[in-house]
């Protein structure tokens, strides 16, 4: 059997799927994303895998995830009283250490050896806590305290952010680092130990 990938005849790396969803209750959706972020961490750490593609595409869904959320998701979690400010803030401070790890990873030259799989394992324990920690204290009161309707009003919302953010190319390089540079202006990133 041939590869019936398009691809193949040019030479360029397969783009990987980040998939396009157009609607869904808000909380399904960060779900299908958490699923894809644990899949492509399993692919970075596979060294048989196109480390490179992948880093930039982990990128890519992490800077377009976390804006959605942050500029949405949060914001009417917080309207509705679902989460309070401290929920809202520590979950930003920790997106901002999700993108410097993330940076960390995308600024090495070599896609190999000890360096990478520490800034790798870092990266994966930075966003496995959150993940986690989000679960746990965001979205569990986003099921219980949101209206369905209000969830899906809130998915549309989300799912709008994340395609324009990944239609902007928002995981290059240059633009993880204005955004760990931002963080870091706003005291996002003081590794004060509050995880
Ligand atoms: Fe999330
Ligand atoms: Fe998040």
């Amino acid at each position: 059997m041939t590869s019936t990938s398009g691809a193949a005849t040019t030479g360029d790396p397969q783009p990987i799927d980040l998939g396009r969803p157009v609607a869904g209750d808000v909380v399904a959706l960060i779900l299908a994303d958490h699923v894809r972020f644990e899949a492509l961490l399993r692919q970075l750490r596979d060294s048989s895998s196109d480390r490179d593609a992948v880093r930039h595409a982990l990128a890519t869904l992490h800077v377009a995830h976390a804006e959605a959320e942050e500029r949405h998701v949060y914001p009417t979690l917080r309207s509705e009283h679902a989460i309070g400010a401290h929920a809202a803030e520590h979950g930003e401070e920790e997106h901002a250490e999700g993108h410097q790890a993330l940076l960390d990873v995308l600024e090495l030259t070599e896609v190999t050896g000890e360096e990478f799989d520490e800034a790798v394992e870092e990266l994966s324990r930075v966003l496995g806590h959150h993940l986690a920690e989000e679960e746990l204290t965001i979205l569990n009161p986003a099921r219980a305290g949101v209206p369905e309707q209000a969830r899906l009003e809130l998915g549309l919302a989300f799912v709008a952010e994340r395609q324009a953010q990944i239609d902007a190319d928002c995981g290059r390089v240059e633009r993880v680092r204005d955004l760990v540079a931002r963080a870091a202006r706003n005291g996002l990133l003081t590794d004060d130990g509050d995880s």
